[in-house]
């Protein structure tokens, strides 16, 4: 699963992903209901020098689903953490695109020698839990909701390959889906139908 990583010039479509949640999946993403507004301002203020910010991008360059890593402020004697938050559109789930979001994430994670990674989420998110049992997480219950807990071993050559390899090939993926998407384009233009957009 190609997981690509995003620049600030992605913020408009991190915006649109955002917006497209329900109620409900925004009170899961953010553990509490989400408006618009307040959807706007946490948007405004990802800084994406700081943290990292992954997504995956269906055929028509859609922003299916992504993740936000926050790195935590470091504190003396305590291991050096990061947050992950993820939320895929209701259309691309069930394929593994959640799963893909956290592996990348855990890897980028221990290349930046982030030593615990986790995961805040409201103890009735089935498909989270699942998703963070799976990865190995360690969940802690507190009060109808969840913390899950990653200890992540250091970095090695492995690791550093993995994740430039990732990144290739989610380059060409994204520049693949790109001409498609302009040829396509093209061939409605010539059949004097509307082009897709985006
Ligand atoms: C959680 C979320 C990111 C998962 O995305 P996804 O792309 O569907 O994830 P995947 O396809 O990789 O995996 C989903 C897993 O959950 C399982 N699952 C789905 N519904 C489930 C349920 N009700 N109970 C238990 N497991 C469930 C699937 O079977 C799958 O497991 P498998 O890979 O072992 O078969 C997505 O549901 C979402 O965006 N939810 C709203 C936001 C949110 O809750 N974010 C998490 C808090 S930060």
């Amino acid at each position: 699963m190609p997981i690509r990583e995003l620049h600030a010039g992605y913020r408009e479509q991190v915006l649109s992903h955002f917006l497209q949640l329900s109620d409900e999946d925004r009170r899961l993403r953010f553990g509490t209901q989400t408006s618009d507004e307040v959807v706007h301002h946490y948007v405004e203020h990802i800084d994406f020098n700081k943290d990292t910010v992954f997504g995956s991008f269906d055929a028509q360059l859609n922003l299916i689903g992504m993740a936000h890593l926050a790195y935590l402020p470091k504190s003396i004697g305590a291991p050096h953490a990061a947050e992950f938050g993820v939320s895929v559109l209701p259309q691309g789930r069930g394929q593994g695109i959640g799963t893909a979001l956290l592996e990348r994430a855990a890897v980028h994670s221990r290349n930046t020698r982030i030593e615990t990674l986790f995961v805040h989420c409201l103890a009735n998110n089935k498909p989270m839990m699942h998703l963070a049992q799976k990865a190995g997480m360690q969940v802690e219950f507190a009060y109808g909701d969840a913390d899950a807990y990653l200890k992540l071993p250091p970095a090695n050559p492995g690791t550093i390959v993995q994740e430039a390899a990732n990144e290739q090939w989610a380059d060409f993926d994204y520049a693949l889906k790109q001409n498609l998407k302009r040829s396509n384009n093209a061939w409605w233009w010539f059949l004097g139908r509307p082009a897709l957009r985006n």
